[in-house]
């Protein structure tokens, strides 16, 4: 997994460079143009109340900026961000320690907040609500309830999976934003603008060559411009022209679409030995020897949203569009 070059999730490689990568407000943030208009007008009415945001869940793939966006958000409003995860808070207290510590207006982002744990999840409700944490103290006949009271503060969540949030948390969120896969116009700017602070010269068909094999995912992007940018360098003079590009993406194993050995092992899997299904996901996940939540949560979305997977109720389905892209006859001419 870790070696996928097209891989949404982020790698120890990836944290080096992607945070001098970060844009720091709305302006520098490239796409989800839905999303930011209305951030915006929160932002902007918080503001003239002199009121703490309201709280925001994001969701949406990997890779597409949740905690980017979680950042912009506390720059926005000028406040400072504290930063966790949901598995990171293991007990009542870890939360209560970085919640008392918050400033306020200060934004408090919990990533993966679907992995928070259930006990903890009932102790941030009247923190979210009231501003207020009810924690027990001492044990046995001496615990006694203790209400701490908060500064009124910003949770900002993020998660992949949002069906997997519990529904009492979810619906105490006043702001709930779906990040989308972003078009290529979107992703050519973001590689034109993490080019000029790589410091590389790249042509615009360039940038749109590895938009175009980016699925949708600035991360993903990001990764491939600095690959790119390697190859050009040891290749080339460092400028990035579209051979170079081409070049690259092809020694880098990563298709006109984007897709990689894993997509073609999938999709070939499904069709070879399931005639293109409908086929279960856990038959497929054995198939191909993989977890079937990482299939679901990794490799399937990007292949749902082109097109070349269809779920339904019996099973997965390869499409057309599959068949034709990986080069196999189509079921009905065989
Ligand atoms: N709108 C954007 N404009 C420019 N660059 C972006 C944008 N969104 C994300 N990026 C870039 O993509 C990288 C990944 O974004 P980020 O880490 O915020 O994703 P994420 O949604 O939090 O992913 P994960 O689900 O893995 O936590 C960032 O380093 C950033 O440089
Ligand atoms: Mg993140």
């Amino acid at each position: 997994m870790d070696e996928r070059v097209v891989s949404s999730e982020v790698s120890n490689f990836d944290e080096q460079f992607e945070q001098s990568l970060r844009p720091q407000n709305l302006v520098q943030y490239i796409g989800q143009q839905k999303v930011k208009d209305n951030l915006k007008i929160f932002i902007e009415a918080a503001r003239m109340r002199e009121e703490s945001l309201d709280h925001v869940l994001l969701y949406g793939p990997p890779g597409l900026g949740k905690t980017t966006l979680a950042a912009v958000i506390a720059n926005e409003m000028n406040v400072q961000i504290r930063m966790t995860s949901g598995p990171a808070i293991e007990r009542p207290g870890d939360l209560a320690a970085i919640v008392s510590s918050l400033e306020p207006g200060d934004v408090l982002f919990i990533d993966e907040i679907h992995r928070l744990p259930r006990a903890i999840e009932e102790v941030l409700y009247p923190a979210m609500e009231d501003f207020c944490l009810d924690i027990v103290v001492g044990k046995g006949p001496a615990a006694r309830s203790v209400r701490l009271d908060l500064p009124p503060f910003t949770l900002v969540g993020a998660t992949t999976r949002a069906g997997a949030l519990s529904a009492p948390l979810r619906d105490r969120f006043g702001v709930l934003l779906r990040l989308e896969y972003y078009d290529e116009l979107s992703l050519t700017e973001i590689v034109c603008r993490s080019a000029v602070l790589f410091d590389v010269n790249i042509d615009k068909i360039a940038a749109r060559e590895i938009a175009r094999r980016s699925r949708g995912t600035p991360r993903v992007a990001n990764r491939l411009l600095k690959r790119v940018r390697d190859y050009a360098q040891v290749i080339g003079d460092g400028d990035i022209t579209l051979e170079m590009a081409q070049a690259a993406l092809e020694l880098l194993q990563v298709d006109p679409l984007g897709l990689d050995h894993i997509d073609h092992k999938l999709i070939s899997t499904m069709i070879e030995r399931f005639r293109g299904g409908p086929v279960g996901l856990d038959t497929i996940a054995a198939s191909i020897g993989e977890e079937s939540m990482t299939i679901e949560d990794v490799y399937e979305p990007y292949l749902m949203q082109i097109g070349f997977i269809q779920r339904t109720p019996r099973g997965r389905l390869a499409t057309t569009l599959a068949y034709e892209h990986f080069g196999y006859p189509l079921p009905s001419q065989t």
